[in-house]
């Protein structure tokens, strides 16, 4: 088979892996407009060789391909250091089957029903805290919320030390700077400076977890517990695999923390801005919060995600040589499902640049074109988790406050914070207590 990679820029690895780090959201479309709905880059340490795709065929086909061709493990290894070589996110095959398999009843319908009310009571102690007479920084809020749910949901009742302990170091684990990076792919850096801060707080992050571990083993009231670290040391029996060593939890722990709570901010973060910019479309969620319809608040998250996609891709390394949406290429190559350029499609989203929920209401979406959280056998575990985060959250907000743009009402623009696509100032928004309007009868 002759390979053939699709056009691409001939510009410098260095450049182009700056600007698809840094400037993605300028870089993808640009590319997209030059070569055509399928485009090469080299963007090391991220892949040698990207193919982007956005096309919702070419989708299908990726999503839908055996995952032992296509490995997204693989395709995600830039994680490893922070999340661990047994993170679902970065294993394949028959130790990321496994590990699902255990992972998902904490995270099906019934799980998630339990997990509502807890996040309610939290979402109203944060929101009850607001100060009318001054700015909230959406994004900084909604980062202290996600995490504080995230971390009870993991670990149920614990000890509340543990959490404060933890809180920091995790923020400070996934603020990671390009130098930082540079750490991972040159190893011998780790005696030094930020690098050797990088370890040391991981070190700490560990201690922590595998001490929560060990006393959750001997807890008394084990069988009793709903909490996903209490469901995951129980799992195994029924489906007769082997159960999660420490070493396994302790990185399903890391990734569920992380990959759940930087993500859900903001998203939050950029529907509050939305909906602040669009007060017509404040009445209409206020309206359905007020009356416990979660269908409108849902679907504006859903709008919220689409134009302003918190994960800008998907990557699957392929395992062989294959045909891919036409291209014969080569093993090693990285496939990219290119959220942000899916998102962005006229042919997918008509009005693309409108913010419509209602278009998500309207079967208007249609298949393999709104993709925020991946596909396949590889979709985002905690997608249903953090649909019903974002709905309960927003719900608490728009009963008790009318969000407003602050005077210097500055546009909004995204930046890329880690891996999430973040609102460039934080959303910041004023806020007025909201005046309680009976439904009508
Ligand atoms: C708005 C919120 C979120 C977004 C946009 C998001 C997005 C994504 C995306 C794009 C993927 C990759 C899917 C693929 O490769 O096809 C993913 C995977 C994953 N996400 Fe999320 N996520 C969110 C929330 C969460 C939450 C709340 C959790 C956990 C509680 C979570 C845990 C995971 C895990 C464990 C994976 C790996 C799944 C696998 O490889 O089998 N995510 N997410």
């Amino acid at each position: 088979m002759r390979f053939r990679y699709p056009p691409g820029p001939r510009w410098p690895a260095a450049v182009q892996s700056f600007l698809f780090q840094r400037h993605r959201a300028w870089l993808l479309p640009a590319m997209r407009r030059r070569y055509g709905d399928v485009f090469a880059l080299r963007v090391p340490p991220y892949a040698d060789n990207l193919v982007v795709f956005s096309r919702p065929e070419h989708i299908k086909e990726i999503f839908a391909a055996d995952p032992s061709d296509l490995h997204a493990g693989e395709g995600n290894q830039i994680l490893g250091p922070v999340m661990g070589e047994h993170s679902l996110l970065l294993t394949d095959e028959d130790e990321h089957a496994r590990a699902r398999r255990l992972l998902m009843p904490a995270f099906n319908g019934a799980s998630l029903r339990g997990y509502r009310e807890l996040v309610t009571d939290l979402a109203r102690v944060e929101v009850d805290g607001w100060d009318t007479s001054t700015e909230v920084i959406t994004l900084e809020r909604m980062n202290a919320l996600t995490l504080e749910v995230i971390m009870r949901v993991v670990f149920g009742v614990t000890d509340r030390r543990t959490r404060d302990q933890l809180a920091p170091r995790l923020n400070r684990m996934v603020d990671i700077s390009p130098i930082v990076l540079l750490g991972w792919v040159i190893p011998s850096l780790d005696r030094f400076g930020p690098w050797r801060r990088f370890r040391a707080n991981q070190s700490q992050i560990d201690s922590l977890l595998y001490a929560e571990i060990a006393a959750r083993r001997r807890a008394a009231d084990l069988a009793e517990r709903t909490d996903v670290l209490s469901r995951l040391l129980q799992v195994g029996s029924e489906t007769g695999d082997a159960p999660l060593t420490d070493a396994e939890l302790r990185d399903q722990l890391v990734t569920l923390l992380l990959a759940g709570h930087e993500t859900t901010a903001a998203a939050l973060a950029w529907t509050v801005y939305e909906l602040a910019n669009h007060p017509g479309l404040q009445d209409q969620a206020y309206a359905a919060a007020r009356d416990n319809d979660d269908k409108y608040l849902e679907a504006a998250l859903k709008e919220t995600m689409r134009l302003h996609p918190v994960i800008a891709s998907t990557a699957r390394k392929l395992t062989r040589d294959q045909v891919i949406g036409g291209w014969h290429l080569p093993a090693g190559t990285v496939v990219n499902t290119s959220i942000l350029l899916a998102h962005q499609r006229s042919d997918n989203y008509v009005d693309t640049w409108a913010y419509r929920p209602d278009r998500f209401l309207n079967n208007e979406v249609g298949p393999n074109t709104w993709l925020p959280f991946g596909g396949g056998v590889r979709r985002c575990i905690g997608a249903g988790f953090s649909l019903m985060e974002g709905t309960a959250v927003l719900r608490e907000i728009l009963t008790r406050y009318t969000l407003l743009l602050p005077a210097d009402g500055k546009p909004e623009r995204g930046r890329v914070r880690n891996i999430t696509n973040v609102p460039r100032r934080g959303a910041r928004i004023t806020i007025a207590p909201r005046l309680r309007v009976a439904s009508p009868m």
